[in-house]
């Protein structure tokens, strides 16, 4: 059995680290484990433009912990008013490498998000030319498609059109949940997908049985077990088209447990350990490094880490609240122990 790991450090491709005080608390979490981050541009006032983007970076960066290298990527967030020259702008700045795609109303601070994806060719036209990666949410909007169907419905309405059209352009499809998001990436060239840690440990039986845990709900929502189970051999077969990206969406514990709770898991204290988790019990732990370390950086086409973190097999449970400015955080997984633990 394998008690003790070595791994060349990883990076989250998808990360959401909110501004203000909250970074005192999320940029901590992240930085004991990643190098990198491709962190989310949905704030409350979203990262529409580069001079957002980059002032955004310096308030990640001056909330990281003496000494520590992380690197943020930051992300442009696409609304129906993004122009050509924000694409050009953007490019022009090594600090911006994605711009993230989000339907109006699909999640957490989309309501500026686009309304007509079509409108967007020339920008995505851009994008392919200045080496931007698109990043998706893809799910549908639609009040008629059940919640469950957005991802296949947002794939089959849109992904498709916008694959076809845009070859060269790199596509990630965020936090991918069904067996159809899998199936297009692996027939898709330039296309990858992050996964979860959530989505690959739960399924939606996780969200609703014996009581509804609002720690477990988050967009796309948690799928039934038979898609569970295809993302899982999709992050384990070491293909270079999935790699990490947690997620990690924190709100405060009082927003997520009430009348209408917010959609995110707070996955970035025990990230690397979850992962870690997914693939020991796959007996897959020789894949794990690929999926964490090496294949983000490849297809975003930018050096892999050379440094390492170590992993002890080790029983723990996370607290039941970390402080979150001044209310707190409820960790994902805080019911039952983990049992991987980052050596620091
Ligand atoms: C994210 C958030 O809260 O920012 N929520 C979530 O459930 N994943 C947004 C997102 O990625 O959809
Ligand atoms: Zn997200």
């Amino acid at each position: 059995m394998t008690t003790q790991l070595s791994i060349t450090t990883p990076d989250d491709w998808h990360l959401h680290l909110r501004d203000g005080n909250a970074l005192n608390t999320t940029v901590p979490f992240s930085a004991k484990q990643f190098q990198r981050a491709i962190v989310m541009p949905n704030l409350a006032q979203a990262i529409t433009n580069t001079d957002r983007a980059l002032a955004y970076r310096q308030r990640i960066l001056d909330a990281a912990p003496e000494g520590n290298s992380f690197q943020p990527l930051m992300v442009l967030y696409l609304t129906d008013d993004t122009s050509v020259v924000d694409i050009k702008q953007a490019s022009e700045s090594k600090h911006i490498v994605a711009a993230k795609l989000y339907p109006a109303g699909a999640t957490t601070n989309s309501s500026n998000g686009v309304t007509n994806i079509t409108r967007l060719a020339p920008i995505f036209n851009a994008m392919q030319t200045d080496g931007i990666l698109l990043l998706v949410h893809a799910e549908v909007v639609d009040s008629n498609v059940d919640i469950f169907d957005r991802e296949q419905v947002f794939i089959d309405k849109h992904l498709c059109a916008i694959r076809r059209d845009f070859p060269q352009l790199r596509i990630v499809l965020e936090h991918a949940t069904t067996q159809q998001g899998i199936q297009f990436v692996e027939e898709s060239n330039n296309t990858a997908a992050t996964l979860t840690p959530q989505h690959l440990l739960f399924n939606r039986n996780d969200l609703l049985v014996s009581g509804i845990r609002p720690h477990n709900y988050c967009l796309p929502v948690l799928k039934r077990e038979t898609h569970r189970q295809a993302l899982v051999k999709a992050a384990t077969s070491g293909s270079p088209k999935f790699f990490l990206g947690t997620d990690s969406a924190p709100h405060a514990t009082q927003a997520k447990e009430t009348n209408c709770g917010c959609a995110g898991c707070f996955t970035a204290h025990a990230a690397i350990e979850l992962y870690t988790e997914v693939f020991e019990k796959e007996d897959a732990l020789d894949k794990l490094e690929g999926f964490c370390s090496f294949y983000g950086a490849d297809f975003y086409g930018l050096p892999r880490n050379k440094s390492t973190i170590t992993l002890i097999k080790k029983q723990w449970s996370a607290p039941e609240h970390y402080s979150f400015g001044e209310q707190t955080l409820t960790p994902f997984r805080q019911e039952t122990p983990l049992s991987w633990k980052l050596q620091t």
